[in-house]
């Protein structure tokens, strides 16, 4: 049986990541420091005789006990949102260090092992893009010193190592580019605008809205996303790739508002409010052309359907606090 490690592997992306290769037959070895999650998302896995977790940070060096055939990397905060205390902005070092010296000590991990490497790198490494949609081969338009820098440039330092690491080292490894995903499992302390809209939805409060609402945005639902990890990671022909995974179906601020309120069936007001949160994230929109023809990846699930999973999740969640 082969083994895939999956860093970040109690986060939302990474449990669902988890589940889907342990269903494909793989052992599977989840290491996370749990500095953005709360282990919840794996309490179901540990019941499984092929899965393992270990509590690590990964910026320090993995046990030599440990073999595997497969590396995902993933551990890393991913939450825009300030005010958030699990955002990268408030995590900026461990931000920091997670997608640099813990990408190195991954990648001489997946060396020693001959071991096939993906690393989770984001649509944030083009920054405020000149080009519309973005490509793989745009450079992106990226400040070195901006607030979102710490995650922006550490993800892009992340790639350079992987890109020397394929390059000089003969690594089997692929970088694959997340846009903004969503759907069970992601953390309620996250507060991307979809979590908090379901949330005052289900409380039966006024959904807010920053700005006119016209903002737009595109989600992809998490299992799409796995499923092209997934494909980037064992299809033929994918060694030193970069691919865009996202969903291209763009709605505004103010229709993901209406949709979550009708599906939560909450009679509740949409307000505005003036002032748009600092550093709100711009609009980025993933040309998946690539992913189309290299891997036969398109996004499958429906928004309605993903957003009425993702509204039963945090359903359950709150339970007890609503009625
Ligand atoms: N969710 C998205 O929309 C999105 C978009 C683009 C890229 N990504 C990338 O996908 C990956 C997963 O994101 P997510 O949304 O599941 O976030 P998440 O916060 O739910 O999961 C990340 C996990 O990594 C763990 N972690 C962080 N630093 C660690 C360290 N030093 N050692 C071990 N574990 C550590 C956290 O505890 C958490 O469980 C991240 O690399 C993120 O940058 C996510």
């Amino acid at each position: 049986m082969e083994t895939a490690i999956v860093t970040g592997g109690a986060g939302f992306i990474g449990s669902h990541l988890c589940t889907r290769l342990l269903d494909m037959g793989y052992k599977v070895i989840a290491i996370d420091s749990l500095i953005t999650s709360n282990g919840k998302n794996i309490d179901r896995l540990k019941e499984n005789d092929n899965f393992q977790f270990i509590h690590q940070d990964v910026t320090l060096p993995l046990s030599d006990d440990l073999t595997a055939d497969y590396v995902f990397h993933l551990a890393s905060p991913a939450s825009p949102n300030h005010h958030s205390e699990i955002s990268y902005h408030k995590l900026a070092m461990e931000t920091m260090m997670v997608n640099t010296i813990g990408t190195h000590n991954l990648l001489d991990f997946a060396l020693h092992n001959n071991a096939k490497f993906l690393f989770a790198s984001t649509s944030e490494v083009y920054g405020d893009p000149q080009q519309h949609p973005q490509k793989e081969t745009y450079n992106g338009n990226v400040s070195t010193t901006g607030p979102r820098s710490v995650y922006d440039e550490s993800k892009r330092f992340g790639e350079t190592l992987v890109a020397y690491y394929i390059r000089e080292k003969n690594l089997n490894a692929r970088i694959i580019r997340i846009f903004n995903t969503y759907g069970p499992g992601m953390n309620i302390k996250d507060l991307r605008m979809l979590i908090v809209f379901i949330i005052q939805a289900l409380k039966g409060q006024s959904i807010t809205i920053f700005g006119d609402g016209t903002q737009t945005r595109s989600l992809c639902y998490v299992d799409d996303t796995v499923e092209g990890m997934i494909k980037l990671m064992f299809d033929s022909n994918t060694k030193g790739e970069i691919v865009n995974i996202g969903s291209t179906e763009e709605h505004t601020i103010l229709e993901y508002a209406d949709m979550i309120k009708k599906l939560v069936g909450a009679n509740v007001k949409i307000e505005y409010s003036e002032a748009l949160p600092q550093n709100d994230p711009l609009q980025r929109q993933p040309d998946i052309s690539k992913a189309r023809q290299l891997l036969n990846w398109e996004p499958k699930v429906s928004l309605e359907e993903g957003l009425k999973k993702t509204i039963e999740y945090f359903k359950s969640e709150l339970m007890p606090e609503i009625k």
